[in-house]
C-alpha cells in the first residue's frame, strides 16, 4: 500500500496546534491563553510542565515546515492562537501576532506545502474565560469577531479552514470533568459551553463562506466507536447514551439535525431548556468537509452509580486488548467502522481524517528512535481507511497527529505523539523511523 493507491488528489497532511507547538507564550504581545493560567495550577498537569516554551516553533517555523516537505506531505494544518491576534480576545489587535501567521502561511507557500488553519483549538484567551468562557452568552460575538478577522486577513492566501478542533473534547475535559483547561466541573457548565460552540462552529462556517473566495471549509470532530460490553440491553442502552453524547452530539446539530434528543430524557431536558428552534437555525452549517479525529473505541457498561450517563468505560488494559502507551485501545477496524458511521447521513459530502496517530514510548538509541509500533499502528489504520474509501465513502484526506512531539495538554511533554522526535532542552528534532516510513509511503 502506498500513497498513489489513495488517488492523486488526495490530500496529506500533519496536524498541530498553536498551544501544543509554538512556546513564545508570553512575548511578542500575545495575551495569556486558558492553558497559560491554567498550567500554572498545582497538579492539573503532569509535572507541572506548561505550554510556555513547547517546541519554539514561533522561532523555528521554517524548518519545521521544510520537515514537514521533507517528510513528503503537502499540507501543514495549524492553528491560530487566538490571544495571539487579539490579546484580549476582542478589540485591541497584536500586530506582531496578525504578521506572525502571514509568515507561517508565506513559509508554507514557498516551500509548496499547502496550509490548512484551524480557528479554534482549545486556547481561549484568559480575560474572555474570566467573563464565563465558552459558557457565556457573550462569547459568540467575539469568536465571530475573530472568524472574521482572520477570514478577511489570511483568506487570499489560505483556501482550506476548520472552524473548531474537537468540540466535545473540550467542552466536555474543560468544562464537565475539569481536566482541561479552563477546569471546570458540572453538567451545567457542560450544556452552556456546548450550546455556545455548537454555535459558534456553524457561525465560524457561514463567515468563512462569506469572507473567503473559493474557500474548501470542515469543521473537526472526535469520534470513537461505542462498543456495548455485553449484549445485555442495559450496556446497549447506555452504549446508546454515550455515543449520543460524544459522537452525534455536535454533528447532528451542524446538519441542521438538532441535538440528538430522542433517546435520552436527559438530553431532551437539556435541549428544552437551553435551545430554540431558532438555535437549531443558527447551528447547521453545510460544511465542505467533516473531519473525523479518532484515537480509540470505548467499549461501554451500564453503571447506575455514575451521574447521568450511567455508563462505565471498560479500560483497553483490563480487556487485555492492544493500546497505545496513552492506554488507548488501537483497533483499526473500529477506525474503518466509525468512518462509515459518520459518512452515513446523507447531509455529510466528505470526510476528511483530520487527525489519527498514536503515542508509544520512543527512545532514542545512537541518535535514532526505532517506534515500530507506531509504523504498524499508520499501517493498520490507513489499510482500513483505504477500505473505507475502495467501499465509495468519500474521503478526500488523511492528517497524521503530529508532525513532532509537543505539548500534550494535562500530560504536559511525557506523550509523544510526533513522527519527528523532539528534545524539548535542546529543540532538537530527530526524524523518528515512523517519519520515515511516511517519507517512502508518500514517494510512491
Ligand atoms: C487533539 C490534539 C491532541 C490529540 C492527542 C486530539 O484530541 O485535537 O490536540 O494532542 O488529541 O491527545
Amino acid at each position: 500500500m502506498y500513497s498513489s493507491d489513495f488517488g492523486k488528489d488526495f490530500l496529506w497532511g500533519v496536524a498541530t496546534a498553536a498551544a501544543q507547538i509554538e512556546g513564545a507564550a508570553n512575548s511578542y504581545g500575545k495575551g495569556p491563553s486558558i492553558w497559560d493560567t491554567f498550567s500554572k495550577r498545582t497538579g492539573k498537569i503532569k509535572k507541572g510542565h506548561n505550554p510556555s516554551e513547547a517546541c519554539d516553533f514561533y522561532h523555528r517555523y521554517p524548518e519545521d515546515i521544510a520537515l514537514v516537505k521533507t517528510l513528503g506531505f503537502n499540507v501543514f494544518r495549524f492553528s491560530i492562537a487566538w490571544s495571539r491576534i487579539f490579546p484580549i480576545g476582542h478589540g485591541t489587535l497584536n500586530k506582531e501576532g496578525v504578521a506572525f501567521y502571514h509568515n507561517v502561511i508565506d513559509e508554507c507557500l514557498k516551500q509548496g506545502v499547502t496550509p490548512m488553519i484551524t480557528l479554534y483549538h482549545w486556547d481561549l484567551p484568559e480575560a474572555l474565560s474570566k467573563e464565563g468562557g465558552w459558557t457565556a452568552f457573550g462569547i459568540n460575538s467575539h469568536f465571530n469577531e475573530f472568524a472574521t478577522f482572520c477570514a478577511k486577513e489570511y483568506g487570499d492566501k489560505v483556501k482550506h479552514w476548520i472552524v473548531i478542533n474537537e468540540p466535545f473534547g473540550f467542552t466536555s475535559l474543560g468544562y464537565m470533568l475539569g481536566v482541561h483547561a479552563p477546569g471546570q466541573n458540572g453538567v451545567s457548565n457542560f450544556f452552556d459551553a456546548a450550546l455556545h460552540t455548537a454555535i459558534a462552529q456553524a457561525d465560524g462556517g457561514k463567515i468563512l463562506r462569506a469572507e473567503v473566495k473559493n474557500a474548501v471549509i470542515g469543521t473537526a470532530f472526535s469520534c470513537s466507536e461505542i462498543i456495548p460490553y455485553t449484549q445485555s440491553s442495559q450496556d446497549i442502552i447506555a452504549a446508546k447514551r454515550v455515543d449520543a453524547l460524544m459522537n452525534r452530539f455536535f454533528l447532528e446539530p451542524t446538519l441542521g439535525m438538532g441535538f440528538p434528543t430522542a433517546d435520552w430524557d436527559v438530553l431532551e431536558k437539556f435541549a428544552i431548556s437551553h435551545s430554540t428552534w431558532r438555535h437549531q437555525e443558527r447551528m447547521r452549517f453545510d460544511f465542505d468537509f467533516i473531519g473525523v479525529q479518532n484515537y480509540f473505541p470505548l467499549v461501554i457498561k451500564y453503571n447506575a452509580f455514575i451521574p447521568v450517563v450511567q455508563a462505565w468505560e471498560v479500560k483497553a488494559k483490563n480487556r487485555r486488548a492492544p493500546h497505545t502507551a496513552m492506554g488507548w485501545e488501537v483497533n483499526a477496524d473500529s477506525f474503518y467502522r466509525i468512518i462509515k458511521q459518520f459518512a452515513a447521513y446523507p447531509q455529510v459530502k466528505n470526510i476528511m481524517v483530520t487527525e489519527n496517530g498514536a503515542y508509544f514510548q520512543d527512545h532514542l538509541v545512537d541518535g535514532k528512535i526505532n517506534d515500530q509500533a507506531r509504523i504498524e499502528y499508520f499501517e493498520a489504520y490507513l489499510a482500513a481507511m483505504l477500505k473505507a474509501k475502495n467501499e465509495g465513502i468519500n474521503i478526500t484526506g488523511y492528517l497524521a497527529w503530529t508532525l513532532m512531539d509537543n505539548f500534550e495538554w494535562a500530560e504536559g511533554y511525557q506523550a509523544r505523539f510526533g513522527l519527528v522526535y523532539n528534545d524539548f532542552k535542546t529543540q532538537q528534532r530527530t526524524i523518528k523511523q515512523s517519519g520515515y516510513w511516511w517519507q517512502d509511503f508518500l514517494s510512491k
